[in-house]
Parts: structure tokens; sequence; C-alpha cells
């Protein structure tokens, strides 16, 4: 039985033991990774990521009552909630995505009927591959399929996944995760203009694969560095006086410098040039155009790490090692947040193997195990398994 199959019968025997009947839905939502444009999404700009074939599974049974009853199968715990009292934040932060995607259904004058769920998932977690994001947006259309909510397209779902996340779970993501997670197309990445949410997929050359590799640095400091850097956005958004960083180019930006602190102008720099070189890579690949799609990479990489201060010394070992294998074949960058997490790299077939060995004889992780590397596929959004 291949990865999926094995995830789904696990989720839906854990739904039977406890709950004594089958699930009457079964939801999939993908994990994610970025192949460029890297905080751009919250300045209102585009990102191409792609869906990953790892993925959460929510089963739910609608039922007559008050609660909604749910099991994390993957952590064995349980967790009870009334629908018409109110959502109090919990410890356990899984806990938290639950109420947080029922809270936002509420928030839009949605009234969901009381449900059994179960969830379970194979996306690692705290490798910046949007385990959460997909968590939120299972669940979202499990509970819009289950109360008829057919005015709740895709897009409806990844925003309500969203707040859920900025409103309840207490995380300033932008849109990239959700979306991603919610519309993403086989085999292609996803152009995505995070202010009007329109996307265009875009097909990754066949002779590319996609790897993932997992550095082994825990992300650290994610939510206090991730929302200073937001903060010191918004802040020469201001100094320019534009709604975002979306809206100023190159030319605008050296003239414009003024007093503004040097800190707050690196960090609009990578946001500006990071914009151009999302729309750059995707021209690129619709040119199967090899080297310059390295390039792109590689100087989004060496932007985040001199200009947006989000690597670590590790994450560059890594990258540069596996941009030493490749050369202008395919492209390496870290992805997600920063502060730790996965490298993508963009291989040629044929280069797989000496990637993977390179990596393994020359990359040692932070508690001495060779690195995890993930051999991906580009996914679909979110299905429904079963109904
Ligand atoms: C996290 C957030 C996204 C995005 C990335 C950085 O994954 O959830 O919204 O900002 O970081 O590109």
């Amino acid at each position: 039985m291949d990865r999926r199959g094995q995830l789904i019968n696990r989720v839906t025997q854990s739904f039977e033991a406890n709950f004594g009947q089958s699930p009457q839905l079964i939801i999939s939502a993908p994990g994610r990774v970025n192949l460029i444009g890297e905080h751009t999404d919250y300045n209102d700009g585009f990102v191409l990521p792609c869906a990953i074939d790892h993925e959460t599974i929510v089963a739910i049974s609608p039922t007559q009552g008050e609660l909604v009853d749910v099991i994390a199968c993957d952590y064995d715990q349980q967790d009870q909630f009334g629908i018409n009292s109110a959502f109090e934040h919990q410890t356990d932060e899984w806990k938290n995505h639950v109420r947080g995607v029922a809270a936002s259904f509420k928030a839009r004058g949605l009234n969901i009927a009381s449900a059994r769920i179960a969830i379970g998932g194979n996306i690692p977690q705290g490798a910046g591959l949007s385990s959460s994001a997909s968590v939120s947006v299972a669940l979202g259309k499990a509970i819009a399929t289950v109360n008829g909510f057919d005015d709740i397209d895709e897009t409806q779902l990844a925003l309500i996944a969203q707040q859920s996340e900025n409103d309840f779970v207490g995380c300033a993501c932008g849109i990239m995760d959700q979306l991603a997670s919610a519309r993403a197309v086989d085999g292609h990445a996803m152009l995505l203009d995070c202010r009007s949410l329109d996307f265009e997929p875009i097909a990754i050359p066949e002779e590319l694969s996609l790897l993932i590799i997992h550095s082994g640095v825990k992300r650290g400091l994610v939510d206090s560095a991730y929302n200073e850097r937001r903060e010191q956005c918004e802040t020469a958004a201001r100094h320019f006086g534009v709604s975002a960083l979306r809206d100023l180019d190159e030319q605008r930006l050296k003239d414009g410098k003024g007093d503004l602190d040097d800190v707050s102008y690196r960090r609009a720099r990578h946001v500006v040039t990071e914009n151009k070189r999302v729309l750059d890579t995707a021209e690129a690949f619709k040119a199967k155009d090899f080297q310059a799609i390295s390039k792109l990479m590689s100087a989004s990489h060496q932007s985040m790490r001199d200009d947006f201060e989000i690597t670590l010394p590790a994450i560059d070992q890594l990258v540069e090692l596996v941009a030493r294998i490749i050369g202008d074949s395919g492209g390496v960058r870290m992805t997600g947040g920063g502060f730790g997490g996965c490298v993508v790299a963009l291989v040629p077939h044929e280069e797989i193997q000496a990637v993977e060995t390179a990596v393994a004889t020359e990359y040692v992780t932070p508690d001495g195990t060779p690195a995890i590397i993930y051999r991906c596929k580009p996914a679909n959004g979110v299905t429904i398994v079963k109904s």
C-alpha cells in the first residue's frame, strides 16, 4: 500500500475505534514547499509554491447535539468542545487549529453542526512544510462539506484557515501556505499574486526533480523573528508612502532611502528584489531556462542571508553543498520562514544520487544524524478522498 493509503487507513481505523462508526467523509490537504518568493506574501507580493505529496487526512461525521469530538491520531490525544459556547484557547497547539477553524466559520455567520473528527498526517512537523496550514485547510473543507456551505470555494477555505492562524492560533502568517494547500495543481507550481489572490499554474520542467532536504535545525525564534520582520517591512512601506512593499520598484527604493534605517532598508530591498525574482522564475520555468532558474534561486538565498537575515550557517552550508553538485543545471535555496527547517532543490534526475551522497557524507545535522531528504512530487490542493 502506498503512503497515502496507509495514512487513510490509520485515520479511518482510529475514527472507527473511538467512535464506533465509519466516517461519512474523508478529506486530504497537502503540505507545501515554496520554490521562491519568501516573506513576500504579507507584503502583497508574489510567491511560487507547490503542494507536495505529504498530506493531512481529516475524517468526519456530523452528529446531532452540541459537541465537537476530535482525535489527533499522531499524538493519541482527544479534545471536545461545545459548538455554542465560546471557544477557549488551549495549551496543546493542535487543539487551537480545530477551534480556530470553527471560530472562523462562526465569524462569517456560518453555524456549524456538531461532529466527530479524526486528524492524522505525514507532513514533517516544524520543518517549514506547512503541516499546520494543511490541517486547517482539510478541516475547513470537511466542515464546509458536511454543513453544505456550497458558497465556500477553495480561496475562501484558504482565507478561513489563515484567519484561524491569525486570530485564534496567534501566528501573523500571510496567505501563501493556505492557498497552496487549497488550490495547487498536480505537476505545477502556483504563481500567486498575494494581493488579488489570482494565480497561474506554472508547469515545473519535467527534467527537474523536487528534493527537500531537512537541515535538522529546529526552527527557533520563529514567531518573534517573523513578527519583527513584518514590522520592519511595514516601517519601510510607511517611509516610502506605499500601502505595501509590493508597490515599490528598485529605482524608487534607491532614490527614496533618505533617513530610513539601514536594517529596514535591507528588509525592503529583499522584498522588492524577491518579487521580481518570482516573476522571472515563472518565466524561466516556462522557457525551461535552467541557468536562469539556478541564478534566481541562488540570488534569493543570498538575499535571505544578507538582507533579510533569516538563514543560519548550517543552512548556508547545505545550500552551497548542493549548488556545488548541480551547478547551473538546477536551483537550490532555503525555503519557508527561516531560522532552520528545509532547503529546496530542483535537481536534474541524473544528479539526484550525487546530491544525496554529498549530503550524506558532507553534512551533519546539529544532533549528529544524517539529514533526511524527501523526494517529492508537486501535488493537487485539497481533495475529497471519500464521501
Ligand atoms: C511562513 C508563513 C507564510 C510566509 C512564509 C515566508 O511559512 O506562514 O505566510 O510568510 O513563512 O515566506
